[in-house]
């Protein structure tokens, strides 16, 4: 049975993409069998995948959520992982799905390939609506990713209490695996202050926070635009190795497991 893990936060630019891109290609880099979902109908793990993904596009994870597409057929076999893509089509769901269970559609599109992974990472979109929701539903861990600011440590607040209604209502199994500190400038003299401001927020609302933080770093955007893998391409950027500490972390907090 895949773990399942979803990368969110309700703020855009905090790196929910870029994490779940890092994690995908490092966790397979480690022997994992991995399916990103893309969940965000911006759709922009799909292109750093090296997925073209067409608005015309009729094998995306909405075709499967609508029962238009098997999940099998849907997947799209890339070089290092399998991808489900999307696209805007994505955003139409709340609309299309207005009664009881609509928070379960991604959960129960997932669950024929659930044996096949040994991990699904799921990206969303920048809300806690409907698509965050069924990716809560879905997940046994959430990662968060924060920007080394204040706002971005205020958002973790509505972000708990969208988990704890979800924890009531449709997934009473969801754990926070961490809050990530991202996008960190040691020569600013504020992110010793944010580190602090984080651990205290985090710990006030029962989240733990990683202790790995990830740094500034170009080759992240880089990688991502040309559609490369990070890990192989980045390797001189350090925060490409604090990606690769984090799923050291993953392991050692027992979120990811290895085989054997
Ligand atoms: N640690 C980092 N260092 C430098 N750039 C980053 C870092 N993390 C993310 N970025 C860049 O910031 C932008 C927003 O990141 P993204 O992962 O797309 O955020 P989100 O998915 O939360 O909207 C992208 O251009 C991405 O490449
Ligand atoms: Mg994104």
């Amino acid at each position: 049975m895949a773990n399942v893990i979803c990368v969110s936060n309700q703020k855009g630019g905090v790196g929910k993409t870029t994490t779940s891109n890092a994690l995908t290609m490092g966790l397979s880099a480690r022997g994992l069998r991995v399916l990103c979902v893309d969940f965000d109908p911006q759709g922009n793990l799909s292109f750093s995948m090296g997925v073209v993904c067409h608005n015309d596009s009729t094998d995306t994870i909405y075709h499967v959520i609508k029962k238009e597409r098997r999940i099998a057929d849907a997947v799209r076999h890339q070089e290092f992982c399998d991808v489900l893509t999307c696209n805007v089509l994505l955003k139409t769901l709340d609309l299309e799905f207005t009664g009881a269970g609509r928070e379960y559609l991604l959960k129960q599109a997932l669950a024929p390939v659930q044996n096949q992974y040994d991990i699904i990472l799921i990206d969303t979109p920048p809300d806690l609506g409907l698509l965050t929701i069924n990716a809560f539903t879905a997940s046994d861990y959430i990662v968060i990713p924060v920007l080394c600011d204040t706002y971005s440590l205020q958002g973790l607040i509505q972000i708990n209490d969208t988990l704890r209604q979800v924890r009531l209502r449709s997934n009473p199994r969801i754990q926070v695996a961490g809050v990530l500190l991202n996008r960190f400038n040691p020569r600013e003299t504020v992110s010793g202050v944010v580190r602090q401001t984080a651990q205290s927020i985090a710990q006030s609302l029962g989240m733990p926070l990683f202790d790995t933080i990830i740094h500034s770093g170009v080759g992240l955007t880089r990688a991502q635009i040309q559609q490369e893998n990070m890990m192989l391409t980045e390797t001189d950027s350090r925060a490409v190795s604090d990606y690769r500490a984090l799923i050291d972390e993953l392991i050692r907090r027992g979120v990811v497991r290895l085989h054997g």
